[in-house]
């Protein structure tokens, strides 16, 4: 592991809450969370299905806002983004990865990940360079052609990986990145991440239900049970 616990606060949520309303019904998501991620560390959030794992790294990467409470990355409180600032941090300041791929079918490899970069302004030969880097990076360029049907689920996953990092993000957020993979392909995909959180000094967060899959990767465990985080735990060695 890295020593990401000597590094400074990257992420700060205080008493971060999201209550859905549904009907008459009030569902409290996240309730209250205070979580501190440091720059370069490698979080795992565990929890049952409904506990809020979702719903925060929604809230972190900024594709939802909290009812009440605050996320603050870089020292920047979220809810003082306009929109265009919203936009740019997510597009540039994050990168994510789904349990399910999202690659436009249409698209080859290569083309799902240079569409990323041109969502943010890279074009031309830097694209092309960059996007070659993505994709060699999560060892596939003997598939760069392939289109999402071509490629096995594991392949797909790595190609979405790709095209996560291929603007070297500062903080990867990863939702049950390996949830449809067998458990082989999935120690591949965990083996990816890991590097390239090594390698590019990515702030990653990371929800599984794999908590042994989870100890061998991130510095740093914790834990949601019904919007709360009860637990904490330093990975094993
Ligand atoms: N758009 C929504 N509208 C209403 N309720 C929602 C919405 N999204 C999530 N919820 C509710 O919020 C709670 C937390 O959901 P969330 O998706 O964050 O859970 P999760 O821990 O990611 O679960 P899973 O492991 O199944 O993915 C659940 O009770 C869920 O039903
Ligand atoms: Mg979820």
């Amino acid at each position: 592991m890295n020593s990401a616990n000597d590094g400074e606060v990257f992420i700060e949520t205080r008493k971060l809450t999201r209550q859905y309303q549904v009907g008459s019904a009030k569902v409290q998501a996240l309730d209250g969370i205070d979580l501190n991620v440091r720059r370069r560390e490698f979080l795992a959030v565990l929890g049952v299905s409904g506990s809020g794992k979702s719903t925060l790294l929604h809230l972190l990467g900024g594709l939802d806002t909290p009812t009440s409470g605050s996320v603050c990355v870089d020292g920047r409180d979220l809810a003082s983004l306009n929109a265009y600032q919203r936009t740019l941090y997510r597009r540039t300041g994050v990168g994510f990865v789904f349990q399910s791929y999202y690659l436009v079918p249409s698209l080859t490899a290569e083309e799902n990940i240079s569409l990323a970069l041109t969502f943010q302004g890279t074009f031309g030969q830097q694209r092309r360079r960059q996007a070659a880097e993505a994709i060699r990076r999560v060892g596939l360029t003997h598939r760069a052609g392939h289109r999402p049907s071509q490629l096995s689920g594991g392949e797909q996953q790595r190609v979405a990986l790709a095209r996560a990092i291929v603007h070297a993000p500062a903080l990867l957020l990863a939702d049950e990145p390996t949830g449809n993979l067998d458990e082989a392909t999935a120690a591949e995909v965990i083996a990816l991440l890991s590097r390239t959180h090594r390698d590019l000094g990515t702030t990653v967060v990371m929800v599984t239900h794999n908590r042994e899959m989870a100890a061998r990767v991130a510095d740093r465990i914790v834990r949601l049970r019904d919007g709360r985080l009860v637990d904490e735990e330093a990975a094993a060695p």
